[in-house]
């Protein structure tokens, strides 16, 4: 029999401060109005604490629902662009805070692609024997790198974490195929400059290098024949049609691109996650939060088929086709949750304003930047 990776626990972190499109009225120049039509996003959550933290509910959620303790695992795989630290990686403190002691633990960056890339990574370790239980997370706290006074990039980001535990399974459920891709040539097109060595140590905290540089036209293009390409290389992998779908989870980039790329495919706009209008675009953590909201609605079945499918900074791209396993409730539920915070939005994104504020202090600069 067939040895595959079947998802068995799934969790999100939703932070509980938000940025409501009328926030972003009093910080730039925009309106409710533009950012729903354009973008369908109405709030998006800023988070008040760490990279870490978000994961740890996320992963907490994930390993009750897989009915597992943090030592069962023997893989942590994070995804993630805004790691709270390079080295340990994030995911060694991660597993560490968990208490994962028996895990191997590593960081992956494949920008919003990075839940694909990693369903695809701890799939392969695990029809492989390489690994037998592995936590997977993605988590991002991207308010970190946006400039507040940018009305084309900081209404797009969102903060927040999701989750899985994947094990294997004997019974014909679990990840069918896999799709991946890149092409660095485009890559320019989305640039976080200052999260690496490149430059002087002087330009660390230049706020036009550590500001998020993007092409926002390019990047929808890309993206919508980029989900559609992938999607079909993957269920055509998996010897099945696109008829045979019952579920899309897409990457919460912006509703135009999912509705898009939906109709290129001709599926039924029933059948796929939306939930950007209350997270935004959270990178890494935008598909796991929504397959989570797709178990919950009950639009994943037991047997469903599932896709999964992303594309991002790199840029990368890449879709999972899942047969989902008979269980879509959770074995148990964590207690875990984040700290209050009492502190208001404009208090959290105080520090970005100001950090900031110099680059449009005289003449406006473009409105994605010259480093693209
Ligand atoms: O996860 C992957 C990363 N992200 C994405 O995939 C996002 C991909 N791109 C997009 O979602 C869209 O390109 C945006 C939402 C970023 C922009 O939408 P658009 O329809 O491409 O707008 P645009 O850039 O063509 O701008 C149209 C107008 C411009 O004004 P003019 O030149 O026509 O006078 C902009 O200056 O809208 C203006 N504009 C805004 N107006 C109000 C740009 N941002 C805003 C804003 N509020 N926030």
């Amino acid at each position: 029999m067939t040895i595959r990776a079947t998802f068995t626990g799934w969790g999100k972190c939703v932070p509980p401060v938000k940025l409501t499109n009328a926030d972003l009225e009093e910080l730039v120049d925009t309106d409710d109005d533009w950012i729903v039509e354009r973008t369908g996003i109405h709030e998006r959550g800023i988070s008040h604490v760490e990279t870490t933290d978000l994961a740890e509910v996320a992963a907490r959620q994930a390993l009750a629902a897989a009915g597992l303790e943090p030592a069962d695992v023997d893989m942590l795989i994070l995804a993630t662009v805004t790691p709270e630290i390079t080295c340990p990686s994030n995911a060694c403190v991660l597993q560490e805070r968990l208490e994962a002691v028996n895990a191997a633990a590593f960081d992956l960056n494949a920008a919003c692609s990075g839940w694909i890339y990693g369903t695809t990574t701890a799939s392969s370790m695990i029809t492989s024997g390489v690994a037998e239980r592995v936590l997977l997370v993605g988590a991002e706290k991207l308010h970190w790198v946006m400039d507040y006074w940018d009305r084309a990039t900081c209404i797009l980001f969102g903060d927040g974490a999701g989750a899985a535990v994947l094990e294997p399974s004997e019974d014909g459920d679990g990840v069918l195929s896999t799709d991946l891709g890149a092409d660095g040539g485009a890559g320019r097109t989305m640039v976080f400059p200052t999260l690496g060595t490149r430059g002087e140590l002087s330009q660390i905290r230049d706020p036009f290098m550590h500001r998020l540089h993007f092409d926002g036209q390019a990047v929808f293009k890309i993206a919508v024949q980029g989900i559609e390409r992938s999607v079909r290389r993957a269920v055509d992998r998996a010897g099945l049609s696109l008829d045979d779908v019952d579920a899309v989870i897409p990457h919460q980039a912006n509703e135009r691109i999912i509705t898009a790329a939906g109709r290129r495919l001709g599926i039924d706009p029933g059948r796929v996650v939306l939930n950007i209008a209350t997270h935004g675009n959270s990178a890494a953590a935008s598909v796991p939060m929504a397959l989570c909201d797709g178990l919950e609605s009950g639009l994943i079945q037991p047997g469903s088929i599932v896709v999964q499918t992303a594309f991002g900074g790199g840029v990368t791209w890449g879709s999972t086709v899942t047969r989902w396993g008979e269980r879509v409730t959770p074995l148990g539920v964590s207690d875990a949750t984040l700290p209050p915070c009492d502190e208001t939005v404009f208090d959290l994104l105080a520090s970005n304003r100001d950090f900031y504020a110099p680059l449009h202090a005289a003449a406006e600069p473009t409105e994605t930047g010259s480093y693209c």
